[in-house]
């Protein structure tokens, strides 16, 4: 399928850039596009703490900026004692690249849970939504 491994390692590195000295929680994330690329995120917060960006939105962002928009698989790391779960408004952002994109969520134990995006965001808000709305302007 893919290098789970190379994507969780690139995770893991992240993750030590984590800026967390609020909830102390570090969270890494790396993309995989369609072209073998990674781009990795970390969170980043911030003292006014809704402007807190997480993990996995800063390792999209990332390749979107860099021109991959392909998104194939995101794997993101935490320490708990159970693999993590994207919140919902990373399942958004994520599913507007690739609304069947792999999840891969793991601890440090090694711990994985592997999902498809679309089981973590069921009948998802898409591009396609904005299509019909222009062509009924029209
Ligand atoms: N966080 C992530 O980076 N990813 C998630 O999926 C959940 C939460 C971050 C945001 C915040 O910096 C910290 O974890 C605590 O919520």
């Amino acid at each position: 399928m893919f290098d789970v491994k190379r994507l969780l390692e690139a995770a893991l590195k992240a993750r030590t850039y984590a800026y967390a000295p609020y909830s102390q929680f570090a969270v890494g994330a790396a993309v995989l596009t369609s072209s073998g690329e990674i781009f990795s995120g970390c969170n980043v917060e911030n003292a006014s703490y809704g402007l807190t960006v997480c993990a996995e939105r800063v390792a999209a962002f990332a390749a979107v900026a860099s021109g991959s928009r392909e998104l194939v698989a995101i794997a993101l790391v935490a320490d708990l004692p159970y693999p993590p779960l994207p919140c919902g408004a990373c399942r958004q952002v994520l599913s507007e690249f690739n609304p069947t994109m792999w999840v891969v969520c793991a601890n440090l134990e090694g711990q994985q849970r592997c999902f498809r995006l679309d089981e973590l965001l069921p009948e998802a808000f898409g591009p396609d939504f904005q299509r019909v709305q222009k062509n009924k302007q029209a």
